[in-house]
């Protein structure tokens, strides 16, 4: 192939356009992250990217709220390190329950019947969370190995109470699992207060930075179950290496024993550090911190009210349970005989910003409105509901003129 014979827009780099992402996630990236990432790579094993990773490692601890020596990243989106956790803890044959509530909840099943797992299931409408009691009464009947949730369901916008399940989960020598992915950072969330003993999460939400690591948490009592499992790869194995007892994981990059190896100080080898995205997990972690957890879910729930108030203000109906929506997305019901894409389409034609459509049983019925990480700030809503106005008129909807940022105003005020 001759380069010069090339169409321009392969000849030339790719160079995205400026766009506002208000969506449910992915958002825009926080530049302090970008930047980050644009460092230089260090071989694997050199000192300063240990270092690194060990930094990682501490940081984590502090966005997930833990005292827990195994929290480290597994280098894949964040279905990734869901898939990661429920390999590793499931073996097959073990029986799982997970509460579905929306698009993410079913994935937890899906991952767990490819594990091999009996799943079962407590179903709540799209819109709502599911009470301690349906979980309990669920927990005794089913005696599961796990409960798998996940705290924010962004098919829904709903976040789910999970402060109650870990004592649940203890009373019955159960394995507590969560995807706070959509969550964390932007709502409470506690690992050892909750009694949490696996949690799973991305960095493209309320973390500021793009998909591609999951940050992963274990309790003792986790690593304990993934450690019987352990196996040492073939191909690097040394003398004196023995395998665990228990069955082998059944993913070879997603097993997790051989990636606790991996970040130990043996540090066997698995696969290639992902460098770049280790480096931006790491400054996103550092940003949280340094915002404070506490601070960033204020911010977000500010962020998330104020939005909320806008779009009511525009004579729009929130989709779902108000009480246990998410800080960060906001659910919202497209009007009769708008055309939601058409909307959609508008707002980045004209305006440069991305809202978000949605699936399933909603699918073309709400749209999504994120305000998180980077975009959790008051230009960003502001903006977001000043266009989102005017598109809407175009489209035939009689939005009130200025009331929705007039309402987002009061609500930062
Ligand atoms: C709650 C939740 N879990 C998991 C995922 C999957 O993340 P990823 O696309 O990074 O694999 C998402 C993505 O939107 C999510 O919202």
């Amino acid at each position: 192939m001759n380069f010069d014979d090339l169409p321009p827009a392969l000849r030339s780099t790719f160079l995205p356009p400026p766009r506002l992402l208000m969506g449910p996630g992915p958002i825009t990236c926080d530049p302090r992250v970008l930047q980050a990432m644009s460092h230089q790579l260090v071989g694997q094993f050199d000192p300063s990217m240990t270092a690194c990773m060990n930094q990682a490692m501490a940081l984590y601890r502090g966005v997930f709220r833990t005292e827990n020596r195994w929290t480290f990243l597994v280098d894949s989106t964040a279905r990734g390190g869901i898939e990661a956790c429920l390999v590793s803890l499931l073996e097959p044959g073990d029986r799982v329950l997970v509460p579905v509530m929306g698009r993410f909840g079913q994935l937890l099943t899906e991952i767990a019947e490819r594990c091999g797992a009996q799943v079962h299931t407590i179903s709540v409408p799209w819109g709502e969370v599911c009470a301690p009691e349906q979980v309990a009464e669920a927990l005794d009947r089913v005696r599961p190995k796990l409960l798998a949730t996940v705290q924010g369901d962004t098919s829904t916008t709903m976040c789910q109470p999970l402060d109650e399940f870990g004592r649940l989960c203890r009373e019955r020598d159960v394995l507590f699992y969560c995807d706070c992915t959509a969550s964390i950072v932007g709502n409470p969330f506690e690992t050892d207060g909750w009694g949490l003993d696996a949690v799973s999460a991305g960095l493209q939400k309320c973390l500021g930075g793009p998909s591609g690591i999951a940050p992963v948490t274990l309790s003792d009592r986790a690593a304990a179950v993934i450690r019987e499992r352990r196996h040492v790869e073939r191909g690097i194995r040394a003398e004196g290496d023995e395998d665990a007892g228990g069955e082998r994981i059944r993913s070879n990059y997603f097993d997790l024993a051989m990636i606790m190896d991996y970040w130990s100080e043996a540090r066997l080898n698995h696969h290639t550090e992902a460098t770049s995205m280790l480096y931006g997990a790491r400054e996103c972690a550092r940003i949280a911190l340094e915002e404070g957890i506490d601070n960033a879910v204020e911010r977000h729930r500010v962020a998330g009210e104020a939005l909320a108030a806008g779009l009511a203000a525009m004579g729009l109906r929130l989709f779902g349970d108000q009480a246990h929506r998410m800080h960060n997305v906001v659910g919202v019901y497209i009007p009769d005989g708008v055309d939601g894409e058409a909307v959609r389409g508008r707002m980045l034609t004209d305006f440069a910003i991305e809202i978000g459509t949605s699936f399933g049983p909603l699918h073309g019925v709400i749209w999504r409105i994120g305000t998180m990480g980077y975009n959790a700030r008051r230009d960003a809503v502001l903006t977001t509901l000043a266009c989102l106005e005017q598109c809407l008129r175009r489209e035939g909807f009689a939005a009130p003129a200025g009331e929705a940022v007039a309402a987002a105003l009061d609500v930062f005020a």
